[in-house]
């Protein structure tokens, strides 16, 4: 049988031995991987497998259950499905065992049997936190261990409705010579879950952590084996968490719920329009925005300030938005209005913890940043929807109308769009060709 090596940094295979890994260019890091959990056995006969005509397949209709809390639901894209695996990424400390424990409380109520495995904390730290949340629930099972195989097990002898993983990096397989937390340790214990779930046609949900900037290399390649993948996101000091689903083979990605912890754990939030806004428009370099996550549009706001630099770079700093994008926004603006931002720090920051990389925040940024230099406040009850392109002309983007329809309901009068959007809503519209036209607001 031909070796088999993968790096353990980034999972990457490869058939041949080298030095650098081919896919992330870390030294040393390829490993042989075991023989006997190689995946092709060599030999043995083919089974007949027979195509279909595309025509004859017969829909089958997913079953889901839901846990009636909607924004958690919504994620999934409707409910839990029977034999689905869902990994649960996010930082340490962002909420991802109170939002399980919750989980396992909102459909033990439903009188499904869960089954909570823990190799992170002891029984007794779980029971504080759910005398914490008030969670006293006969339908939930404790299991603390570390050992993927006595999870196993569990879930065979018991037959739950629902397993929770608490968490991915904690447990590990003892016939394996690899530390827990290893690449193979999480791929194979992360393989045995998924085959159980499929067998037993459980939905389970794998906790797995991220570092700050995302790159943990366990959780980057269990994405690519289970079926879903929501994020746990938010600031740590703000109490708004967003669930993101980045992946769903049962549902659309990009879907949002919008969660807040508080005293008695998370609680969904179903008015998104409040969070993210400070109601401080009038003020210097504040604008608003309207961005689209999913089939929802929320109404977020924009603080900038440019401020004379200290240093010989001047510092660009973002909350929030790709920092790359502001570069780009400022020379824009520079190339354009001969506003000269080189000896200006500016700061930008989306008010409530939220992160996007939607374009229509490009025309409030540039708004903000305008109001900032100028010392003047936009106008009152203003809202600006619009991607800037690199010749500063201003772009309609997409679902325009929805975004509009939003920002009337909301109660603004002034909504700046690009002159070159089709739309038949007439009401409260403002159109700018450029950003010479944007600049002609202040004045
Ligand atoms: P936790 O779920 O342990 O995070 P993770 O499993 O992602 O590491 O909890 C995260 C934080 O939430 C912790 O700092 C305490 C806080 N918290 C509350 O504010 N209210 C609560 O009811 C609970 C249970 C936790
Ligand atoms: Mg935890």
């Amino acid at each position: 049988m031909a070796s088999l090596f993968f790096c353990s940094d980034c999972g990457h295979e490869t058939s041949k031995w080298t030095g650098k890994c081919p896919s992330c260019g870390s030294w040393n890091t390829l490993r042989e991987a075991d023989k006997t959990m190689s995946r092709k056995a060599s030999g043995g006969t083919v089974q007949a497998v027979v195509p279909q005509r595309i025509t004859d397949l017969v829909k089958q209709e997913t079953q889901r259950f839901t846990s009636d809390i909607g924004e958690f639901d919504m994620v999934l894209g409707g409910g839990i499905v029977s034999g689905m695996v869902v990994l649960i990424g996010g930082e340490p400390g962002i909420g991802k065992s109170t939002l399980m424990l919750q989980l396992s409380d909102w459909l033990g109520k439903k009188d499904k049997k869960i089954l909570y495995c823990s190799g992170e904390e002891s029984a007794e730290q779980i029971q504080l936190r759910s005398e914490r949340l008030r969670i006293a629930n006969p339908n939930i099972w404790l299991l603390c261990t570390n050992d993927t195989e006595a999870i196993l097990q569990s879930i065979n002898t018991h037959n739950p409705d629902m397993v929770v993983i608490d968490s991915i990096q904690s447990i590990s397989l003892s016939n394996l010579d690899s530390v827990p937390g290893s690449v193979t340790q999480l791929r194979e214990s992360c393989n045995r879950l998924i085959r159980t779930a499929k067998e037993k046609n459980v939905p389970m949900f794998v906790i797995g952590h991220v570092t700050k900037d995302g790159l943990v290399a366990g959780p980057k390649i269990i994405e690519h084996m289970v079926d879903t993948v929501l994020y746990f996101e938010g600031e740590m000091r703000n109490q708004y968490k967003i669930l993101r689903a980045v992946k769903n083979r049962f549902g659309s990605t990009n879907e949002i719920g919008l969660f807040e912890m508080t005293g008695l754990g998370l609680s969904q939030v179903t008015d998104p329009n409040n969070v993210f806004l400070s109601h401080e428009h009038q003020q210097i370099g504040i604008s608003v925005g309207c961005i689209l996550e999913g089939s929802r549009s929320f109404i977020v706001e924009v603080q900038a300030l440019a401020t004379a630099s200290n240093y010989g770079t001047p510092q660009r700093v973002v909350v929030g938005l790709e920092q790359k994008r502001l570069a780009l926004l400022l020379a824009v603006l520079e190339k354009n209005l001969a506003l000269y931002l080189r000896s200006s720090d500016v700061f930008i920051n989306l008010t409530g913890g939220i992160k996007t990389i939607d374009p229509s925040l490009d025309l409030p940024i540039l708004a903000g940043v305008i109001s900032s230099l100028k010392d003047q406040a936009l106008p009152e009850n203003s809202i600006f929807i619009g991607e800037v392109g690199l010749s500063g002309e201003i772009r309609p983007v997409s679902q325009l109308e929805n975004r509009i329809k939003e920002a009337i309901k909301l109660g603004y009068e002034r909504i700046y769009i690009s002159e070159y959007a089709k739309t038949k809503l007439k009401a409260k519209l403002i159109k700018l060709k450029d950003i010479k036209a944007l600049y002609r607001i202040f004045s």
